[in-house]
């Protein structure tokens, strides 16, 4: 069995999906979160629930481990990161200062940070033709207040660790991820896991509310793709930030139709303006992405999709939230994307 790695923030969307990845890539998994997964039993081979905003609890997290990927933070779609800035930064600061300071404390080798595209700019995403971003364009700053901020200053936290302490550390830039087992209730929920499950609950021919006009545009990364690229990332030479994301770029409206046309349903849609929308456009450029990994995020949104669809409509059936009949996407054959193994993994 290789090296003993954390996951942070595995009781969530993305930590879910990575602690499957790497425990069928023969890794030994401790997973960490304030609680275990909603949807699925975690595949780790140790679940610790620990508030890692407690200096403590990072110790006990980072024992007799060779690598931390981290995800663990306070985080949401736009409604939630616009609503909670001074919770957000107060309890992600806390996460990842602590988290740094007790992998360099424990001799850890390697960390990872999940960083976010909501650090690039605003003065760049005024429009929905937006020029991808690089990397390089997160400088000078104008992020995301709250959330994204604080992500810029965890990346910078990130050099220093590296530069004045030896720690090998990483950072990626996701651009928006979606998939099977994401939140798509409560407040937290994304635009995709939100829009699939308003066409799920509409009936055919129904309304769906959508937020600002739609002609906002994003790219969206299904999370086996991102999976996979973290793992590639980790395993690179590559301290600088990475964006990890593809360059698929779609306005809210279409991403609206593609579910629609998904679920087999003629849907109208209700734009309303007073919901937060963000920045006007945002895309990916993944020119350092492929010079670095030779790789990069390739799932179709389409592709990508219809096992979230399917995923979230059977949840809402299983909650008695859909009327018990056949499933409107019953006749769509869903092709799964491929999962590659992990380059390297023994
Ligand atoms: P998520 O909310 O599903 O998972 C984050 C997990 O962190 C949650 O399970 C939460 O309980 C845990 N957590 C929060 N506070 C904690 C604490 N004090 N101690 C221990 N655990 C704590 O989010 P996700 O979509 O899986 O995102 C994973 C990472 O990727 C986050 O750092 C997020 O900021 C980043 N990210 C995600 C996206 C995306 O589109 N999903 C985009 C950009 C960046
Ligand atoms: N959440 C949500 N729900 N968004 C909607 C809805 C809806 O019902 N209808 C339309 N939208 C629009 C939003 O107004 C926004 O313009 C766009 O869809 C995308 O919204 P989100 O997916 O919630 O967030 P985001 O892309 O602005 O930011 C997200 O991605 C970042 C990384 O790319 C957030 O999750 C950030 O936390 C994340 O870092």
């Amino acid at each position: 069995m290789s090296a003993n790695v954390l996951v942070t923030g595995a009781g969530g969307f993305v930590g879910y999906h990575l602690v499957k990845y790497l425990v069928r890539s023969g890794y030994r998994v401790r997973a960490v979160d304030l609680h275990p997964p909603e949807y699925e039993e975690s595949p780790a081979h140790e679940f610790e629930v620990l508030d890692l905003r407690q200096f403590e609890h990072c110790l006990i997290a980072t024992r007799g481990i060779a690598e931390v990927y981290h995800l663990a933070a306070d985080m949401g779609g736009i409604g939630y990161i616009t609503a909670y800035h001074a919770s957000i930064t107060r309890n992600n600061a806390l996460i990842n200062l602590h988290m740094l300071e007790a992998t360099r404390e424990n001799g850890v080798r390697r960390f990872l940070f999940s960083s976010s595209a909501c650090v690039y700019p605003q003065y760049l995403q005024k429009s929905a033709d937006v020029t991808p971003l690089k990397e390089a364009d997160a400088w000078p700053a104008d992020p995301e207040e709250g959330y994204g901020l604080e992500k810029l200053f965890t990346e910078k936290a990130c050099q220093y660790y590296r530069e004045d302490f030896g720690l090998e550390t990483r950072v990626v830039r996701f651009h928006n991820v979606y998939g099977p087992l994401g939140t798509y209730d409560g407040g937290k929920e994304k635009a995709p896991a939100a829009i699939c499950r308003k066409v799920a609950l509409a009936p055919d021919g129904g309304e769906i509310e959508v937020w600002g006009d739609g002609e906002q545009t994003r790219s969206f990364m299904y999370v086996d793709d991102c999976v996979e690229g973290i793992y590639r990332i980790m395993q690179s030479d590559s301290p600088e930030p990475l964006n990890l994301g593809t360059d698929e770029l779609v306005t809210i409206n279409q991403l609206v139709d593609t579910v629609a046309a998904i679920a087999g349903k003629r849907i109208s849609l209700c734009h309303d303006l007073s919901q937060p929308q963000g920045v006007r456009g945002r895309n990916s450029d993944n020119t350092r992405l492929r010079r670095v990994l030779g790789w990069e995020p390739r799932t179709p949104l389409r592709q990508g999709l219809i096992p979230t669809y399917r995923w979230i409509e059977g949840e809402l059936r299983k909650h008695g939230r859909i009327p018990m009949r056949a499933f409107a996407s019953e006749s769509i054959a869903v092709q799964q994307p491929v999962r590659t193994p992990a380059p390297g993994a023994v």
